[in-house]
């Protein structure tokens, strides 16, 4: 779409972000950039709503329907995990994108350290353009990002860890390996006891008939965790580690 025709979306610092009905577009010093890549998979940044959103090979990252934000989602995920408000805990967010998990998890005044990881240095590169990612990169921020897999950071992680956990990953037909009875016993090790988790599961069933919610939930208790409570307008499960 022309230039001319596309809406202004929102002014940060020295950046003008325009939108049209499919793409963002940064300008910054006179140059503009459409904020979308491919690096074997196809990334994009939307606008939705007033917020922000990721899509990747046109699935998108985050929860929306039912939210009044993208952001909204995950600020309800840490709200029910009933972080209290006095002491002082580490979290972990597997899979960063565009840090909303962890944003929220950070703005919880217990917590002291959000360690995040994310695989995808198109994702980095993207989550930098997008203001709503802003408190990710802030010098104070109590965010560690570690680019890489998490499957395979999760290994080197001291033990008993974590009070808190996100995992939000991929759906599983797109990164089986972190639904996997290896990868739980890894999330399980590094919760500390009475850590609280949160996985979001989605609605796409494994295969015909079989429900992605019922073969999460069992696999998490395989590998230990208890209290597992689905919940339908989260598309995620909680669950402890006794
Ligand atoms: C559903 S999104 C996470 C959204 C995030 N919770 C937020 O609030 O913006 C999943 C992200 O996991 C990343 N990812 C995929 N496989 C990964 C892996 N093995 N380790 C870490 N990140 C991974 C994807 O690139 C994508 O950015």
């Amino acid at each position: 779409m022309a230039k001319s025709e596309r809406k202004l979306f929102t002014v940060h610092g020295s950046i003008q972000y325009t939108a049209d009905d499919k793409f963002l577009y940064a300008e910054k010093d006179g140059v503009e950039l459409r904020l979308d890549m491919f690096d074997r998979h196809y990334y994009k940044l939307r606008p939705y709503g007033n917020g922000i959103i990721l899509e990747i090979d046109g699935l998108r990252m985050h929860l929306v329907k039912d939210f009044k934000s993208p952001l909204d989602y995950s600020k309800q995920v840490v709200r029910e995990l009933k972080i209290p408000t006095t002491g002082s805990f580490s979290a972990l967010d597997t899979c960063m994108g565009l840090g909303y998990t962890a944003i929220a998890l950070a703005k919880q005044q217990s917590i002291n350290l959000v360690i995040t990881a994310e695989l995808s240095e198109a994702v980095v590169a993207l989550a930098k353009w997008n203001p709503f990612s802003d408190p990710l990169f802030q010098k104070e921020s109590k965010i560690m990002l570690m680019p890489g897999s998490i499957f395979d950071l999760i290994k080197n992680f001291e033990s008993e860890t974590f009070s808190f956990a996100i995992h939000d990953p991929p759906r599983i037909s797109h990164a089986s390996e972190l639904y996997s009875p290896e990868f739980y016993s890894q999330l399980y090790r590094v919760c500390k006891t009475g850590a609280r988790i949160f996985h979001y599961v989605g609605s796409v069933g494994v295969s015909k008939g079989r429900k992605i919610e019922k073969e999460v939930a069992s696999r998490l208790e395989s590998a230990g965790f208890s209290n597992l409570r689905y919940s339908l307008r989260l598309q995620g499960i909680f669950g402890t580690k006794p």
